[in-house]
């Protein structure tokens, strides 16, 4: 075990522009999550939160620098690996939950378990208890198609918490839903996440959600500023 669930050093992110230019969304970003804290990454639109998100969880591989997830080196793993270390470490939630509208609200919180390969009963079980505690348990057994948004991210974040991460990453969560029933899918997201030890870093454009997390962190101009302040 290491003290950080995930560091970044001098990572830098230069997307290919096309006729040889690139763009440098990121440029050196240093940064240290430890386990079990939740800090809030904040920054103007096209500021290179989202590419930061799919660097820390293994999606995009940074063109420079390093990425260590629970300490394995993520720049240095096939993407075999680290999808492995994916599936292992990290749960992702979604601006736009991203469910399987035609399975139900359990099977959909079940899938991480199913493609990982987990007995099928614990991880029915496991569903059924996460969904109770986010205030759908007698709604396991519907198809998600017809729920509000709100509920939809509900189930998007017993999905995240299913295999029991040790980090969560979250691209603006609340970024579709009303300003109350945001603020209650983070309530419910912070304190599930504390409940169950993970860390959590999330992208927000709500400075009073930014509030919520222990610290947050800004992007600007490609690099990370702590505190909230431009
Ligand atoms: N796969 C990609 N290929 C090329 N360019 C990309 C890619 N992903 C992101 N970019 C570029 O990187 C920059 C940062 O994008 P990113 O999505 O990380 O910003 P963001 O801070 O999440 O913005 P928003 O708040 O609007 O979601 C943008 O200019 C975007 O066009
Ligand atoms: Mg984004």
């Amino acid at each position: 075990m290491t003290d950080h669930i995930l560091q970044l050093d001098a990572v830098t992110m230069t997307w290919d522009a096309g006729e040889g230019g690139g763009r440098t969304v990121l440029d050196g970003v240093d940064l240290a999550l430890a386990r079990g804290e939740a800090v809030a990454l904040v920054g103007r639109s096209g500021s290179g939160k989202s590419t930061l998100l799919h660097v820390a969880a293994g999606i995009a591989v940074p063109t420079g620098g390093r990425v260590r997830l629970a300490g394995h080196d993520l720049t240095a793993s096939s993407e075999e690996a680290r999808t492995r270390l994916r599936r292992e470490h990290v749960g992702l939630v979604f601006q736009f939950f991203h469910l399987l509208p035609h399975l139900t609200l359990r099977e959909n919180v079940a899938v991480p378990g199913w493609i990982a390969g987990d007995d099928r009963t614990r991880t029915r079980r496991r569903a059924d208890e996460l969904l109770a505690r986010v205030g759908l348990g007698d709604r396991a057994g519907d198809a998600v198609g017809k729920l509000s948004g709100g509920e939809m991210q509900r189930v998007a974040l017993c999905r995240a918490l299913l295999r029991g991460p040790a980090l969560v990453l979250a691209d603006e969560p609340t970024g579709s839903l009303d300003d109350r029933t945001g603020r209650e899918v983070m309530d419910l997201l912070l304190e599930m996440t504390r409940a169950e030890g993970g860390a959590l870093l999330y992208v927000t454009h709500s400075p009073e959600l930014a509030a919520r997390a222990d610290r947050t962190w800004r992007l600007v101009d490609g690099r990370l500023l702590p505190g909230a302040a431009a």
